[in-house]
């Protein structure tokens, strides 16, 4: 444990507002380098058809919609989980749940988190001489060594799991609607069952809470200015940079920001959509005028939306999973249906990547592991198994090939309405009940 209280000593002092001069301090000397850097963008609870690239009822993105036409735009993109933390442990691992033993989201009460032996993305780039942030949700263990600051992160701003799991201010849009924290020492009370009411939401920057509650509607603003001001001091160090942001959006409750009348005609989910398109666009903004032939941009989703939510929840596209449907329950997020983790994904990489392409193959959240560490030029931990494969032939090579299918062949959009997928019935009665009770007895 001696190792662990230096490291957070050093942490600690090192970050306590500082980060940036500790980077210049450390490898101005450094020139810079060829190896590029990567941004990986995780939006939370996106539907397929939440992008106006994918569906065209979708209006409210025009940045990513342009990115999709500066880059190469995925039809067939999986999630590893149909649910936050699952997903993005295997998004960080390249693993798949039953290996990394992440099948279930972490509570606020968890003093557990990612299994400390997994080594993570920004571990295995950290060892290959990146500067690594991660800014947004982490929702992999927040407790002492579980923290991102020692899971190969050296810059961390964000809240450390969803935010409708703790109080706010001003609580946002949810079903049910949830209490804004009490004031002053008014006595806690958590009439709705679903709602977190009683640890306020925290806001950390590295290992200090810089707000409590969060003010969710500044939250946006500032993961766009430390993404931003990251993104200018890690070009300036001169050493090759991760950025990994963690959106808030379009996870409930969704902001109440102050809505022009245009978006008010779209309600709060489209107000959000165009919120998070924004905060897309500025980081994608940055990125262009800072290091823009050097940095590979990726845009992707931790699962479908949440159907639960109404009409507070987003767009699974043509995956309707109507036989699931038309039996009462969601097709979409906490589901193994299409529509649980068929996610919208972006690939822009300004003379590496070609532009306005869009890709059939097969890929998923599990392939950015891989494909990342070959383009740093560094190894994959040779002790364990990994379950995404390097996409570089189909990001640069033209090809159309992703994981390989056996059995039925693709899927045409035709086929989709008509083919049935394997459903809940399929399986022993009971065999997912537990799995699913569990999901739902849970606000994530
Ligand atoms: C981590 O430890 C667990 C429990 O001992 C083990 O099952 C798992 O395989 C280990 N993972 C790695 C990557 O070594
Ligand atoms: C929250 O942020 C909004 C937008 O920046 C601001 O107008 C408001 O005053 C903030 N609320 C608090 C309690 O600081
Ligand atoms: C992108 O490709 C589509 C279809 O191939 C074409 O209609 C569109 O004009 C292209 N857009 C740009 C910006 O090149």
């Amino acid at each position: 444990m001696g190792w662990l209280f230096l490291k957070v000593l050093l942490v600690g002092v090192s970050f306590s507002g500082c980060l940036y001069p500790l980077v210049d301090f450390c490898f101005s000397g450094e020139t810079r380098g060829q190896k590029p850097n990567f941004v990986i963008i995780l939006a939370d609870d996106m539907g397929w058809g939440d992008l106006g690239a994918n569906w065209a009822e979708t209006k409210d993105t025009v940045n990513l919609d342009k990115m999709a036409a500066e880059g190469m735009r995925f039809v067939d993109f999986h999630a590893a989980a149909s649910t936050c933390s699952p997903s993005r442990a295997s998004l960080l691992t390249g693993r798949l749940g039953l290996r990394h033993g992440v099948t279930h989201n972490f509570a606020v009460t968890s003093v557990g988190g990612l299994p400390l032996n997994e080594t993570t993305l920004a571990e295995v780039l950290q060892q290959a001489g990146y500067v690594t942030a991660m800014i947004g949700k982490w929702h992999l263990g927040h407790h002492g060594s579980y923290h991102p600051n020692f899971r190969g992160f050296d810059y961390y701003f964000g809240i450390p799991y969803s935010h409708d799991m703790g109080c706010t201010d001003t609580p946002g849009y949810n079903h049910p609607p949830c209490l804004a924290c009490p004031r002053g020492d008014r006595p806690l009370r958590n009439l709705e069952r679903d709602c977190y009411n009683d640890v306020a939401l925290p806001l950390y920057e590295n290992l200090n809470i810089v707000e409590q509650p969060v003010n969710l509607s500044s939250l946006a603003q500032k993961y766009a200015e430390k993404a931003t001001q990251f993104i200018q001091h890690a070009s300036a160090s001169g050493r090759p940079f991760l950025l990994y942001v963690g959106l808030a959006h379009m996870h409930v409750p969704l902001s109440r920001t102050q809505l022009s009348a245009d978006a008010q005609a779209q309600g709060p989910y489209g107000a959000g959509l165009r919120e998070m398109d924004s905060l897309v666009g500025q980081i994608k903004g940055k990125v262009d005028h800072t290091a823009k032939e050097n940095t590979f941009l990726w845009f992707t989703g931790d699962n479908g939306p949440w159907a639960q939510k109404c009409e507070l929840a987003g767009s699974v596209g043509p995956f309707t999973g109507s036989w699931q449907s038309h039996q009462g329950g969601s097709p979409a997020k906490q589901t193994t249906w299409e529509g649980g983790h068929r996610v919208p994904a972006l690939a822009y990489w300004p003379g590496r990547v070609p532009i306005n392409v869009t890709s059939t193959a097969l890929l998923s959240v599990l392939d950015i592991f891989p494909t990342v560490v070959a383009l740093a030029g560094a190894s994959l931990p040779r002790d364990r198994h990994f379950d995404g494969l390097d996409a570089s032939e189909v990001l640069f090579g033209g090809s159309k090939t992703g994981h390989r299918v056996s059995g039925g062949g693709a899927v045409t959009p035709q086929q989709w309405g008509s083919r049935r997928v394997r459903g809940p019935s399929d399986y022993p009665p009971g065999a997912l009940q537990g799995l699913l009770h569990h999901w739902w007895s849970q606000s994530l």
